[in-house]
C-alpha cells in the first residue's frame, strides 16, 4: 500500500521519518536499514543522531546498507558517499565499522563488486527499512530514467542532469564522477518497507510523476506505487503538483 504524507516544514517531515524508524527498530533490534546520501536526508539523519544522544536509540546491534556510490572515487574523498555518510551518521553513533556497508568505489573489479554486495544484503535477509530520496528526473539511488525494473546492483553512467544537481558539492561540474555503482531497482523494491522523502518545489514534477503518474522505467520512482508497503513524505512544495 502507498501512503502520502504532507508537512508544513522539512523538520517535521525528517522528523516523523525518524520516527518511523524508531518504530521499526524498536520491533527489531539487530534491523538491516537502507540508507540514502543527498541533501533530503541531512534532516532525518540528524534526528537519528538527537535520539542516540538522548538514549531512544542503540546502533549498536543495526546494520546499514546503503543504496549507491560514485565510481572510481576514493573512500577517503570529501565527496564519496562514505565520507558523507560518516560525517553525517556514522561518526556520532555507536555503530560497529563491520555493520557498514557500502559499495567500494575504489574497486578494480565492478562486476565482482556488484554481485559481492547484492548478495551480502540477500544473505542478511535483505533490508527491512529503506529510507529514499528522488532526483529530479524521477531517479532512486542512480537508477536513471531508462533503468530496468528488473534491475540489480550494477555500475551505471550518470546523466548530465544529475551530473548537474550533485555539481553543487563539487569545485566543478568536470570533477563529478560519471559512474556510481548502485543498488538496482528490483533490490530497492525487495525492502520490506520504504520511506521516501522529497522536499521542495524542484522535485514536485517527479513526485506528482511518481505518485499519480503512470508506472513506466522512464520515471523510475514511479515503480513504488507497486510496493505493499511505501509511505511518501513531502513537504508542502514537493506535493504542490499533486491533484488532490
Ligand atoms: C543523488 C542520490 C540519490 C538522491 C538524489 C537526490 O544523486 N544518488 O540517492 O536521492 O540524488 O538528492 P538530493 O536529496 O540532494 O536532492
Amino acid at each position: 500500500m502507498m501512503q502520502v504524507k504532507v508537512f508544513e516544514d522539512y523538520d517535521t517531515l525528517s522528523r516523523y521519518a525518524a520516527d518511523i524508524f524508531l518504530e521499526q527498530i524498536e520491533k527489531k533490534p539487530d534491523a538491516v536499514l537502507g540508507l540514502a546520501t543527498g541533501g533530503t536526508p541531512e534532516g532525518f539523519y540528524k534526528h537519528l543522531i538527537t535520539s542516540y544522544q538522548n538514549e531512544k536509540l542503540d546502533f549498536s546491534t543495526l546494520r546499514t546498507f546503503n543504496l549507491d556510490e560514485y565510481y572510481p572515487i576514493k573512500r577517503e574523498h570529501p565527496q564519496s558517499y562514505w565520507t558523507f555518510m560518516n560525517d553525517r551518521l556514522f561518526a556520532y553513533v555507536n555503530i560497529p565499522n563491520r555493520n557498514i556497508h557500502l559499495p567500494n568505489g575504489e574497486t578494480t573489479n565492478v562486476d565482482a563488486e556488484c554481485n559481492r554486495y547484492e548478495e551480502e544484503i540477500g544473505s542478511i535477509g535483505g533490508v527491512d527499512i529503506q529510507i529514499l530520496g528522488i532526483g529530479e528526473n524521477g531517479h532512486i539511488g542512480f537508477n536513471e530514467p531508462g533503468a530496468s525494473f528488473d534491475s540489480r546492483t550494477r555500475m551505471v553512467e550518470l546523466t548530465k542532469n544529475t551530473i548537474q544537481a550533485n555539481s553543487r558539492y563539487f569545485e566543478s561540474e568536470e570533477d563529478v564522477p560519471r559512474h556510481a555503482i548502485t543498488m538496482g531497482i528490483a533490490s530497492i523494491m525487495q525492502s520490506k518497507k520504504i520511506v521516501i522523502l522529497a522536499s521542495g518545489v524542484k522535485k514536485a514534477e517527479a513526485v506528482a510523476k511518481a505518485i499519480q503518474g503512470e508506472v513506466t522505467e522512464e520515471l523510475p520512482a514511479s515503480i513504488l506505487q507497486k510496493h505493499p508497503d511505501v509511505i511518501f513524505l513531502l513537504d508542502k512544495e514537493a506535493a504542490s503538483l499533486l491533484q488532490s
